[in-house]
C-alpha cells in the first residue's frame, strides 16, 4: 500500500524505516497537508499526517477525488480533521490514541519545575560564572494545589507524578476517572478549580466546548500569581487574554508546549526569518513565560510507539480489519 507521509521529518523517516512492514511504501513529503499540497498525495492509497496538517472538508474532498481511502494520524489529537466530512466521503481515519502519555506528562512537569526553579536562567548564569541566587527564588511543589483539566491518559499520568510530589489534586473532566480518586484527587467544578489552584495544567482535547477555555473571565477567577501550563492544544487558551493576565501579574508563570497559531511556526527552523506574529513575539518578552515547540511527545519511546501503531493502523486498513484506533469508518 502506498502512503504519502506529510510534514515528514528526519525522525519520521528513520522511525518508519525501522518499524514499517515491507508492504507499506512510504513517500515522504516535507510540506504540511493543505489544499495547496494535497495533490502531492496523488497515486497513494493513504495519507499519514501530524498535528498541524489541515484535513478540512475541502482537503478531504480533494484527497477522496484522488482515490485516498485512509487518513493515518501519527498523533492522539484529531481536532485538525473534519470527521463528519471524512465519514461522508468514506475515508477511514485512525489515530495513535496512547503512544506515551508519560512522555507528555513528564514534559508538563519539566515545564513546571523549570519555570518555578528558573532552571533556564540558572543554566545561563552558571555558564557565565554568575553564581548569585537573586531572582531565582522558587516555591515548594509539596503541599501545593494543582488543578488538572482533563484526566484522561495524560492527565492521569501527570496526576501520578504530582501525587508523588505531595501535591493536592483538584480535577475537572466531563467523565470522572476512578484512578484519579485513588490518588486522592477530587473532582470539582471549574470555578472551584480556578479559585483554589496554585498551578493549573490543561489535558483536555480541543473541541468547540474547550476552545478558549482559558479566557479573560476564567483568568480573572484564578489565584494571583497562578502557574498556567498547556501541553494539550494551543487554542484551549485565548493568547491575548493570557498576555493581559501576565501584564496584570495575575498569571505568575506560563508554560506552553502548544500555541494557537503554531502551524505557521513550530517544527521548522525559522531562526533566519522575521516572525510575523505579534502575539507570539509578545509572549516571548515576559521573563516568566517558557515556550517549547510542541515537543512534549518527543521521546524515543513515544516515537517508536507512534511508528509501530501507525503502521499497524495502515496494515489493518489494507486487510480491512479493525484496530480500535479508528475515528471514522
Ligand atoms: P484522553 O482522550 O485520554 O483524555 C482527554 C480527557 O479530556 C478525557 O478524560 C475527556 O473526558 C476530557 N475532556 C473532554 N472534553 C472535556 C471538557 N470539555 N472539559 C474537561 N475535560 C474534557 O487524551 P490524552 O491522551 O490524555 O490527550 C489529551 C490531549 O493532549 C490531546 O487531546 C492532545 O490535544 C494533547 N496532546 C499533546 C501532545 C504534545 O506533544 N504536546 C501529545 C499528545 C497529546
Amino acid at each position: 500500500m502506498k502512503v504519502a507521509v506529510f510534514s515528514a521529518k528526519k525522525y519520521d523517516r528513520e522511525g518508519f524505516s525501522q518499524w514499517a512492514d515491507s508492504s507499506l511504501q512510504f513517500t515522504y513529503i516535507d510540506s504540511r497537508l493543505s489544499s495547496d499540497s494535497a495533490k502531492l498525495a496523488a497515486g497513494s492509497h493513504a495519507v499519514c499526517v501530524f498535528v498541524n496538517d489541515d484535513l478540512n472538508a475541502a482537503v478531504l474532498q480533494q484527497l477522496s477525488e484522488m482515490g485516498i481511502e485512509m487518513v493515518a494520524l501519527r498523533c492522539a489529537g484529531f481536532n485538525n480533521v473534519d470527521l463528519d466530512a471524512a465519514k461522508a466521503l468514506g475515508i477511514r481515519v485512525a489515530r495513535v490514541p496512547a503512544y506515551s502519555p508519560e512522555a507528555v506528562a513528564e514534559h508538563t512537569i519539566g515545564l513546571m519545575l523549570c519555570l518555578n526553579r528558573k532552571l533556564h536562567k540558572a543554566y545561563n548564569r552558571v555558564r557565565d560564572d554568575n553564581f548569585a541566587l537573586d531572582g531565582l527564588l522558587g516555591f515548594n511543589l509539596f503541599g501545593k494545589t494543582v488543578g488538572l483539566i482533563g484526566t484522561g491518559r495524560i492527565g492521569l499520568a501527570t496526576a501520578r507524578i504530582l501525587h508523588g510530589f505531595g501535591c493536592r489534586l483538584l480535577c475537572h473532566d466531563i467523565v470522572q476517572n476512578p484512578l484519579i480518586q485513588e490518588l486522592g484527587g477530587r473532582y470539582v467544578p471549574l470555578a472551584e478549580l480556578y479559585a483554589q489552584s496554585n498551578i493549573i495544567s490543561l489535558h483536555c482535547p480541543l473541541t468547540p466546548d474547550t476552545k478558549h477555555l482559558i479566557n479573560h473571565y476564567s483568568i480573572g477567577s484564578m489565584q494571583d500569581g497562578v502557574m498556567l501550563i498547556n501541553t494539550s492544544r494551543g487554542a484551549l487558551i485565548d493568547s491575548k487574554a493570557v498576555i493581559a493576565g501576565l501584564k496584570q501579574r495575575k498569571i505568575g508563570y506560563l508554560g506552553l508546549d502548544v500555541y494557537e497559531q503554531e502551524a505557521d511556526l513550530f517544527f521548522e527552523n525559522l531562526s533566519e526569518q522575521v516572525i510575523d506574529d505579534e502575539v507570539f513575539k509578545r509572549l516571548l518578552t515576559f521573563p516568566n513565560v517558557l515556550i517549547t515547540g510542541h515537543q512534549a511527545f518527543f521521546t524515543r519511546e513515544a516515537l517508536q510507539e507512534i511508528c509501530q501503531i501507525t503502521s499497524d493502523n495502515l496494515l489493518a486498513f489494507a486487510s480491512n480489519t479493525a484496530t480500535g484506533n479508528e475515528l471514522a469508518n
